[in-house]
């Protein structure tokens, strides 16, 4: 069920153009699943008037954080709220990323490139929790863009970093660094989320390597609740291309429904 809400902001931290925000808002907390998002209204003003959907980056208690980076006007007025600011948040809105039973003692990939490491952190805390071992990569284009490089690793997965610019783990990019352990390694499933050329080519390793994936997918959105259409995407399903609203249907897809924007 969808939640309006006044949630009260606890906490702020803050790297550069990237913001991790604490939120105490206790039911929708306790309704969330990892790729799943709320749609934030950024300002009390008309300006600028359409909510801004932020994946749940984490459920802690009554609490849930969001981490984003800074893009535009939203995200900049959103980076400014402080400790005991109001922030009117709709979710848990969406369906998230499917959590089989069968990933029980499973190694799953898990990917994140650079602010898409948003919902990856729940999805790795729920997978470990319901027993399977999540395997995260986490890339960005150089290291300032790894700002939950510690938290990832005191929550003690096994991480794999990449950065194109080679300042911090395996120099490239992070596809790379997934295809390179792929070649030791057989995980049961691939999760991604990132920039669209990211898990496009993702999408390709997996079908090479015949890995079951599912990627939570980005577009602009207008209501976030299924009405506008806004949000539609191209994708094929049972051998027929037709259109999905990315906030109502998705954002998160089986890997082999979704047409690639470059496709
Ligand atoms: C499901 C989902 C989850 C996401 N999760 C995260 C996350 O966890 N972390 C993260 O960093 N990013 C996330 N994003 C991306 C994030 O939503 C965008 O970066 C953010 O909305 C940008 O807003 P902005 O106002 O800062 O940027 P802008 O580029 O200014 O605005 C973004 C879009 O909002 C619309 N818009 C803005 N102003 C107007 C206007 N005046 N009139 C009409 N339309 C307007 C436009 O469509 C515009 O392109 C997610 C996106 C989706 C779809
Ligand atoms: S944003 Fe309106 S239907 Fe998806």
């Amino acid at each position: 069920m969808l939640l309006d809400r006044k949630a009260r902001i606890t906490k702020t931290e803050n790297w550069g153009s990237y913001f991790l925000i604490s939120l105490a808002t206790p039911d929708i907390a306790r309704q969330s699943q990892p790729g799943q998002f709320l749609m934030i209204k950024v300002s009390s003003s008309l300006q600028p008037l359409l909510r801004r959907p932020l994946s749940i980056h984490n459920r802690s208690g009554q609490e849930i954080e969001i981490f984003f980076q800074v893009t535009g006007e939203g995200t900049r007025l959103l980076g400014q709220k402080s400790p005991g600011d109001l922030l009117d948040i709709l979710g848990p809105c969406g369906h998230g990323f499917s959590l089989k039973p069968e990933f029980k003692g499973k190694e799953i990939f898990c990917i994140g490139g650079g602010r898409g490491l948003a919902p990856v952190y729940f999805l790795a805390r729920e997978l470990q929790t319901g027993g399977a071992r999540p395997i995260i990569f986490y890339g960005g284009q150089t290291l300032s863009d790894l700002p939950l490089k510690s938290r990832l690793e005191e929550a003690g997965w096994t991480t794999n970093f990449s950065t194109d610019d080679g300042s911090f783990g395996f120099r490239g990019l992070v596809t790379q660094l997934v295809e390179k352990e792929l070649k030791g390694r057989k995980p049961a499933f691939l999760f991604g989320c990132g920039p669209e050329a990211m898990m496009a080519r993702l999408a390709e390793i997996c079908q090479a390597a015949r890995l079951p994936a599912e990627f939570s997918l980005e577009s602009n959105m207008g209501c976030g609740l299924g009405v506008c259409w806004g949000c539609a995407r191209k994708i094929r399903k049972d051998g027929k291309t037709g259109y999905l609203r990315i906030c109502q249907d998705g954002p998160v897809f089986p890997a082999e429904e979704i047409i690639w924007d470059r496709d």
